[in-house]
């Protein structure tokens, strides 16, 4: 999702308290951050903010992390707070928001800070060349085994086979395996019970196409 650039946002998203950019801001810091030790969890490429939103407000004994690269695309999630705070309605406290390259992860957490992560319909780089970029790629999952708990997971949602094809492939010989794997999640009852709808999801699901989702930990666990 790269929406237009909107001017300014670049501003308004370095200026804004609920949003960081360096990791010597967060790294080792996300309890003094949220002003308690609670469950810390993360959706990389977050996108407008939807899910993780609905998450922080379905959980409020959990702090929620999201991050996205595009400043253009996280004001809008900053804006829906602010819109809600003026509606008047129930305003999440427990949520932050980082701006960066996921490819830095490792910059803005301390090892084992994280105790589940979130990929969403994350973007599907289809060359073969552009394969490392993947967010359920080998290489970033070696990025969110040096930052996630010993017993942590990642959660995985898409639409697209080719891309969960792929993700499934790279845990084969991998230090991860997976706790289930689902080729039409909207269909298991037993998998939906909690399930928080994406932006995206909500899309796709919409136009007929099955939700692929798998979530994985690593194998001691
Ligand atoms: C297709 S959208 C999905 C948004 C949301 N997760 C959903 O399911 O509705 C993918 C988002 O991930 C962001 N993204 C992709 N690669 C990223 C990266 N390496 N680091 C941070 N954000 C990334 C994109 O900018 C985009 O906003």
């Amino acid at each position: 999702m790269r929406l237009r650039n909107i001017p300014g946002a670049r501003e308004i998203v370095a200026q804004d308290q609920r949003c960081f950019d360096t990791g010597d801001e967060t790294a080792g810091k996300w309890s003094g951050i949220f002003g308690r030790k609670a469950q810390l969890m993360a959706e990389i490429g977050m996108g407008k903010g939807r899910f993780i939103i609905d998450m922080a407000l379905k959980h409020p004994d959990i702090d929620f992390i999201g991050v996205e690269r595009y400043e253009s695309v996280m004001i809008k999630a900053l804006q829906k707070l602010d819109r809600m705070k003026k509606e008047g309605g129930m305003v999440p406290d427990n949520i932050r928001f980082i701006r960066m390259d996921a490819a830095d992860i490792g910059d803005f957490f301390k090892p084992e800070e994280l105790d589940r992560i979130y990929l969403n319909f994350s973007d599907p780089w289809p060359k073969d060349r552009h394969a490392k970029r993947r967010l359920p790629s080998r290489q970033f999952l070696e990025r969110y085994d040096k930052i996630l708990k010993e017993d942590g997971c990642i959660e995985f949602k898409t639409d697209n086979r080719d891309l969960f094809d792929f993700a499934v492939e790279e845990l084969e010989d991998s230090k991860w395996h997976a706790d289930y794997i689902s080729y039409d999640l909207h269909s298991d009852e037993k998998l939906m019970v909690g399930n928080v709808m994406t932006e995206y999801e909500e899309k796709f699901s919409s136009l007929g196409n099955p939700i692929y989702k798998y979530c994985i930990r690593r194998d001691n666990v």
